[in-house]
Formats: structure tokens, C-alpha cells, sequence
């Protein structure tokens, strides 16, 4: 397939229902090009006199811009863009239309919906034209922006995971960091972890961080986020290269900074940056706080949902969760239910929590307290400081059943 020439010039196909009717243009679009793209210039490579011949040019010659008339032998113009927008859909179409027709609104409508990327009049001033033909052509860059991999190659797609529970005290903020930073060592420079519940101040304690900045402060940009002002209020842990947005102190959630109107579109474009920047987005969620964990949930590929076996409440209390999370259209196969800190003298069973819960345990990770509690003490993950303790090889099992989820959706996506 023939693609823009290599010299860099605009490769065009013009129109022109009369021998002869396209030379002036032809002259003064060579010298506006000239002139204006420093040594650029244009290729006229073919010139067509009907619709049909306009059509067959553009799907088998492939120029970067096609110009047609509205009102063209034997096929319309219309027509011709249609069967080009679906033959040679990269190809842009600029329809050329009579001002009189022009100035009624349906036939720049009629245009567009046949897939025309413009419409000029014959009056349009050729500096004008030489413009929208340049700025056409270099559509086609938008093939090396990284957006554009992110779009259409299912293994860069984003993935955004909440780990959360019904109760405190349970091991979330333990999985959140030992998985995201297993995630910052696998995938360098991908994985961040935002501290939805800075209470405790857990997060940065277990990484052993002194966040500047924390996610209250980011709510003072909001209607105005750009990745710039997110990067700069997140943290780095060395080690891994895991970046963290740090929780408010004391509260939970964006700590009450912004009217409850403001939460959501807040949260949006928080989540929607920073999965253009970063291929996994960890939230640690905590519970019960509506809304706003509501909508995390919703923007969330995969939850982890982590439960205890201690106490009957704390069954009752992750069954209840989990109904509500599906009762809210949420998949199941999209929520994996994770026993944390399970011993053998825990007072339930996982048939327990399966019953109450309706859902499939995926793994257990065993309580272990002498890993768990020193790794914390000195800010150190368990995954790198103890990759060999219990709760470290858990750690390890829950990462491949997220990474097989992804590959299966991965699977999926894959065109066909
Ligand atoms: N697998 C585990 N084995 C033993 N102790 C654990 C384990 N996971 C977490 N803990 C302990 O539980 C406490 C609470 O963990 P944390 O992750 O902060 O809970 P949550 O975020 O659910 O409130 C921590 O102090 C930690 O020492
Ligand atoms: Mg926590």
C-alpha cells in the first residue's frame, strides 16, 4: 500500500469534472505549500474525472487528502466519499461544495455523516486550503503518539484495581502496597497506588514515605487536573519505582476538601490521567465511604476484595459487600475474594464465607505476623524485604491470578 511520500511531501488526488479545471488550483496550492512548509510541497498523484474514478484513486492509490466535488459525472460526491471512508478510511475526504448550497447547515451535515473530514467552497482562499490540507495530512502522525498504542493494542490497555473490605485491620493496605509494588517491580515506571485512606496514614508508613503532598491538595486543582500538577503530588518509593498519591491524613476518600457536587468529576479526571500515564492504577480503598468509592468500583477492571475469617461479622460484613457490588452491575468474575491473615485457629471456614458471600474464594494468604509486622516496623514491603515468607509467596499467587484476568480480557479484546 502506497503511504505518504517519504520525501514528506502531502500526497493529494483533486477532482476535476472538465479537462483542464484543476490547473490554477493545482499552481496555487504547489505555491502556498511552497512556501509555507519550508522546502515541503505537495504530489499531486492522480487527478480524476468522475466520481467513481475519484473513488477507486483514493482506495488504491492511498493519498494522505482526496479534494471531490459535490456534483460530479456519474457518481455524486457523497456517494464517492461514502465508499472511500469505508475503502480507504484513513484517507480524508475534503468535499467541495457551491457557497449558495453550502450556507444551508444539512449539507455540511450530508457531508460528515458520509464521512467527508471537511467542506470547502469554491471561494475558500487557497492559503486556507494548503492549511486544512497540511493539517489532514498529519493526522496520520497521530499513529506515533502513545495514545495511540494505548487504543489499539489490548496488552497496553490500562488497568485500574481496588483493593478493599468491609472492615479495618483486615490486611488491605498491606495487599494494596505488597501488590503494587510487585506490579512497580514487573512493569517499571507503569503501576501507581493511590491511598484512598489516609486514616492511618498506612500507606506511606509501610513504604516508609514523607509525602509532600497527599490527594486533599490535588482537590484545590480540580476542574483545572493535567498530569503535570498529579505528578508533582505524588511520591516515589525508591525501591521499586512505585509512585504513590498519598490519603489525607485523618479522613478518608479527598478528605472532605470538595463539595460533594465536585467529588465525581473530580475523581474522573483524576482516574482518567492517570490511566493515560500509567498502565496500572491501584486504589486502596477503604469501606463505607458511598459515593465516591461507589464510583472507583465502577472504574475499577479488577476489586480485590479482602476478607477475614476471625469473627462472624467480619463473614457477614464481606457477604453483604459483595452483594452490593454486584447488585451495583458489577461482574463477579471481575471481584476476586481473598481470604487475608487465614489460620487454621480462625473461627470460620472459607466454605463459610463462601456460602454467605455466594462467591468462590481465589486464594487465601496466610497470616503471618512476623513478616507482616517487621516489614511494617521498618517500611520495607514484605515482597522485597521477605520474598520467601508465607504472606510474601500469597502476595506472588495474588498477582498471577490478576495478571491470568488480564490476559484473558486481553483475549477478549484481541481483534479478530
Ligand atoms: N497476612 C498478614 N499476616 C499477619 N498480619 C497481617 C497480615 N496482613 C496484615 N497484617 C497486619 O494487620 C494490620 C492491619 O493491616 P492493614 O493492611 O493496615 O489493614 P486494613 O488496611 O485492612 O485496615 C497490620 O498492622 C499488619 O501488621
Ligand atoms: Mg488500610
Amino acid at each position: 500500500m502506497a503511504r505518504s511520500s517519504s520525501n514528506g511531501n502531502i500526497r493529494i488526488v483533486l477532482t476535476e469534472p472538465q479537462p483542464g479545471a484543476s490547473d490554477q488550483l493545482q499552481a496555487q496550492l504547489a505555491e502556498h505549500l511552497g512556501m509555507e512548509r519550508n522546502g515541503g510541497n505537495i504530489d499531486v498523484v492522480a487527478v480524476a474525472h468522475d466520481g467513481l474514478e475519484a473513488a477507486q484513486m483514493a482506495a488504491q492509490l492511498r493519498p494522505d487528502v482526496i479534494l471531490l466535488d459535490e456534483e460530479m459525472p456519474g457518481m455524486s460526491g457523497y456517494e464517492a466519499v461514502s465508499l472511500i471512508s469505508l475503502a480507504a478510511p484513513d484517507v480524508a475526504s475534503v468535499l467541495m461544495v457551491n457557497e449558495s448550497r453550502v450556507e444551508r447547515g444539512d449539507i455540511t451535515a450530508r457531508a460528515l455523516r458520509a464521512g467527508a473530514r471537511a467542506v470547502v467552497t469554491p471561494s475558500t482562499r487557497p492559503e486556507a486550503l494548503a492549511e486544512l490540507l497540511v493539517e489532514l495530512s498529519e493526522l496520520q502522525m497521530g499513529r506515533s503518539r502513545p495514545e495511540y498504542e494505548l487504543v489499539t493494542n489490548p496488552a497496553k490497555m490500562p488497568v485500574t484495581i481496588s483493593i478493599t473490605g468491609a472492615k479495618g485491620g483486615i490486611g488491605k493496605s498491606f495487599t494494596s502496597v505488597n501488590l503494587a509494588v510487585s506490579f512497580a517491580r514487573k512493569y517499571p515506571g507503569q503501576t501507581v497506588l493511590i491511598d484512598f485512606y489516609g486514616q492511618y496514614g498506612n500507606v506511606p508508613l509501610m513504604l516508609d514515605l514523607h509525602p509532600n503532598y497527599n490527594i486533599g491538595e490535588l482537590t484545590a486543582f480540580a476542574g483545572e487536573l493535567d498530569s503535570t500538577i498529579i505528578e508533582t503530588h505524588l511520591s516515589t518509593h525508591q525501591e521499586s519505582g512505585l509512585k504513590v498519591l498519598a490519603g489525607v491524613p485523618g479522613s478518608a476518600g479527598v478528605g472532605g476538601r470538595l463539595p460533594e457536587e465536585q467529588e465525581i468529576p473530580f475523581l474522573a479526571d483524576l482516574i482518567g490521567l492517570l490511566r493515560r500515564q500509567y498502565r496500572y492504577v491501584f486504589f486502596d480503598v477503604p469501606p463505607l465511604i458511598g459515593r465516591a468509592s461507589d464510583y472507583v468500583y465502577s472504574r475499577s477492571q479488577f476489586i480485590v476484595l479482602v476478607s477475614a475469617l476471625m469473627d462472624l461479622s467480619a463473614v457477614r460484613d464481606t457477604a453483604t459487600l459483595y452483594q452490593q457490588l454486584t447488585a451495583s452491575r458489577i461482574a463477579p468474575e471481575r471481584i476476586k475474594l481473598v481470604v487475608s491473615r487465614y489460620a487454621r485457629s480462625d473461627e470460620l471456614s472459607v466454605e463459610d464465607l463462601e456460602q454467605a458471600s455466594g462467591a468462590k474464594v481465589a486464594l487465601t494468604i496466610p497470616d503471618d505476623p512476623q513478616a507482616a509486622i517487621s516489614s511494617i516496623n521498618e517500611g520495607s514491603p514484605a515482597v522485597t524485604s521477605r520474598p520467601n515468607s508465607p504472606v510474601a509467596r500469597g502476595i506472588g499467587e495474588l498477582v498471577g491470578i490478576l495478571e491470568n484476568a488480564m490476559a484473558a480480557e486481553r483475549q477478549r479484546r484481541q481483534p479478530v
